[in-house]
């Protein structure tokens, strides 16, 4: 790449989209950044700029669109997208509503879809890369206790990470998956500081989101250029 390259966070304006964002800012990327809530906002923006920060609800439809031509508008071109939201919840399946699945499907699922639709094109013309989240232990299909609704729609992610990663390669575009393990932070959910479930990790202890965003950093480089439709797990042993 001869100029700076442009990159579009989702999540960025915390947990491990934010890590990401402020360790490929470190790097030499020109960041944009999306948040949703207000409250994200000022310290999105003292890190990246009023320019690179976008607000917008992203399990809308023609959001993303709406961010990525933003962004083309500003910076003219896209070498890489890291799509860090995806909401979590936890109940047991025969209390989790048609709503919740409806929701963690959208969130999750389909915003990523939406994500790469919006950005596919940019992608393209630039050879570029894109990076989904999803959750350590999907590929070997197991039951889980209370994240039956979240996880059904992370393994949905991973088959169509795939596919779209094999359709995309031919393009010269890049695309792969970061699953974490149990990464706790300031804005994590409660289960991710159980001390209980800390110590079954193999390592002995969480996950730091630096961690997490080094592993986006280095699929998103030349350093992964023959890296293609994988979902690399940065968990410690968790779930192997
Ligand atoms: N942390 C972990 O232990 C862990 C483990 C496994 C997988 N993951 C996955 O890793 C990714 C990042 O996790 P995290 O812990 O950083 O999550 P997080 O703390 O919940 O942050 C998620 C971010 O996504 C944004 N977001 C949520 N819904 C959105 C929407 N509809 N439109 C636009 N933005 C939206 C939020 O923005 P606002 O702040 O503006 O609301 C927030 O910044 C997620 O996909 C998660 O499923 C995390």
């Amino acid at each position: 790449m001869s100029s700076t390259p442009i990159v579009l966070i989702s999540g960025a304006a915390r947990g491990l989209g934010l890590a990401s964002a402020e360790r490929l800012a470190a790097l030499g990327w020109c960041v944009h950044g999306v948040h949703r809530d207000a409250a994200g906002r000022q310290g999105l923006v003292d890190r990246l700029g009023e320019d690179q920060v976008h607000q917008a609800d992203l399990s809308e439809t023609g959001a993303a669109e709406q961010v990525v031509n933003r962004v083309l508008a500003r910076a003219g071109r896209l070498d890489g997208v890291v799509h860090a939201m995806g909401e979590f919840a936890s109940a047991v399946p025969s209390e989790t509503s048609r709503e919740l699945v409806q929701d963690l499907w959208r969130s999750n699922m389909l915003s990523a879809v939406d994500f790469l639709d919006a950005s596919r094109g940019a992608l393209r013309a630039s050879k570029g890369a894109a990076v989904f989240f999803g959750s350590a232990g999907l590929a070997g299909v197991r039951a889980r206790q209370t994240t039956a609704a979240y996880i059904a729609a992370k393994t949905a992610l991973l088959v169509w990470m795939k596919s779209a990663a094999l359709e995309e390669a031919p393009h010269g575009v890049r695309v792969n998956m970061v699953s974490p393990g149990v990464i706790p932070h300031r804005d994590a959910a409660s289960e991710t500081s159980d001390p209980e479930r800390l110590a079954r990790i193999p390592s002995g202890r969480g996950g730091k989101p630096e961690e997490v965003a080094a592993a986006v950093s280095w699929l998103l480089s030349s350093d992964a250029s023959h890296v293609i439709g994988q979902d690399l797990e940065v968990a410690g042993g968790w779930l192997l």
